[in-house]
């Protein structure tokens, strides 16, 4: 594929503005969400959306989150009802996923859904990302910014490193807030399941429902998660959980009492270390470890996502 010079655009009108015209003229943008930045096309245009997957080097297989400005135009792609409703109505904008039923006449390029009924829907609450998506006026495909398999970004200076000269521009928010994905519920049957833990706590979910919200078991049920790839979201080197100390060649990951060479959160807060996470993995591989060992987090609230991250980064290499 041939280099293309990738502009930074600055956070303001004009940046704005031109990342909106890029977006519907067909060209990749990365932009901010709270989550992580986001790698957007015209979610109708199956020639840029094919670019998403040329830039990421990312299997076919797997399908994209449409980004879009509000529950109104969620609404003009897919069926959201019932708990989806609800859920919707409470926490959007927000760091949710809704996996519904493609709505009729959505009009999405087929690359998008992987061919799927099902269309996977988000209404980011990042200021920019709600004045591009707006100014856009398009559904906009986004997967994580980063090339398939890698840790995904949380700046524009992530973005460049791994995607520069493949994409058209980089609009430049700064830090992303929360730190890992969204929570991604899958709601096509009327009974909401958990596909991937992320930025929203499970447990703020099942308290608007009132109800548990089962894990999607993909194999059982024929669902196409994410994570089907067993090795995902990974530093260049081997990655060893639930350690309290560091083995030589190791650098140790801590978190609250251990303290290790870099810490997610000193003061074992569940929010500063999801935020953290991705860019403590990217600094501990440019150290050169020869391994990185974390220390344990705990299995709740944002502790789901930051464990179902590590123990994908920890996964064999396919
Ligand atoms: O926070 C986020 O969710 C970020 C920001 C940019 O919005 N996006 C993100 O996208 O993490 P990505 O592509 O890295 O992960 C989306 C996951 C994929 O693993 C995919 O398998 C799943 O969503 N997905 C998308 N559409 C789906 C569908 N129709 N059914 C089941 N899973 C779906
Ligand atoms: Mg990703």
């Amino acid at each position: 594929m041939s280099a293309i010079e990738t502009l930074r655009l600055a956070a303001d009108e004009a940046g704005i503005g031109r990342a909106a015209a890029l977006l519907r003229e067909g060209g990749l943008v990365a932009f901010p969400t709270e989550t992580v930045y986001g790698l957007g096309a015209d979610a109708r245009n199956g020639r840029a959306v094919a670019r998403i997957f040329e830039a990421k080097g990312r299997p076919r297989f797997n399908p994209l989150i449409v980004h879009v400005p509000d529950l109104a135009a969620a609404r003009r792609i897919g069926v959201i009802d019932g708990s989806a409703e609800v859920l919707a109505e409470a926490f959007w904008p927000g760091a949710l996923t809704l996996v519904v039923p493609v709505a009729e006449g959505a009009g999405l390029s087929d690359l998008v859904t992987a061919g799927l009924p099902s269309v996977a829907l988000r209404v980011p609450e990042h200021p920019l990302a709600q004045r591009l998506l707006r100014d856009a006026g398009v559904p906009v495909a986004a997967p994580s910014a980063n090339p398939s398999g890698r840790v995904s970004p949380t700046t524009a200076e992530h973005v460049a490193e791994g995607l520069s000269d493949r994409i058209d521009a980089v609009l430049d928010g700064g830090a992303c807030p929360v730190g890992v994905e969204s929570t991604i519920l899958g709601v096509f049957d009327g009974a909401p399941r958990l596909l991937r833990p992320g930025g929203l706590p499970v447990e703020a979910l099942e308290a608007c429902l009132g109800a548990p919200i089962p894990e999607a078991r993909p194999e059982a049920e024929g669902i196409r998660a994410p994570g089907q790839l067993a090795s995902h979201y990974a530093p260049s080197v081997p990655v060893r959980l639930d350690a309290l100390s560091a083995e030589p060649g190791e650098k140790l990951l801590g978190f609250g009492p251990v303290a290790g060479d870099l810490s997610l959160s000193p003061s074992g807060d569940l929010v500063e270390a999801a935020a953290n996470l991705y860019a403590a993995l990217r600094r501990l591989d440019a150290l050169g470890a020869g391994a990185i060992a974390v220390a344990p987090v705990p299995e709740k609230g944002l502790g789901r996502a930051i464990n179902d991250r590590l123990r994908r980064a920890a996964a064999p290499r396919g």
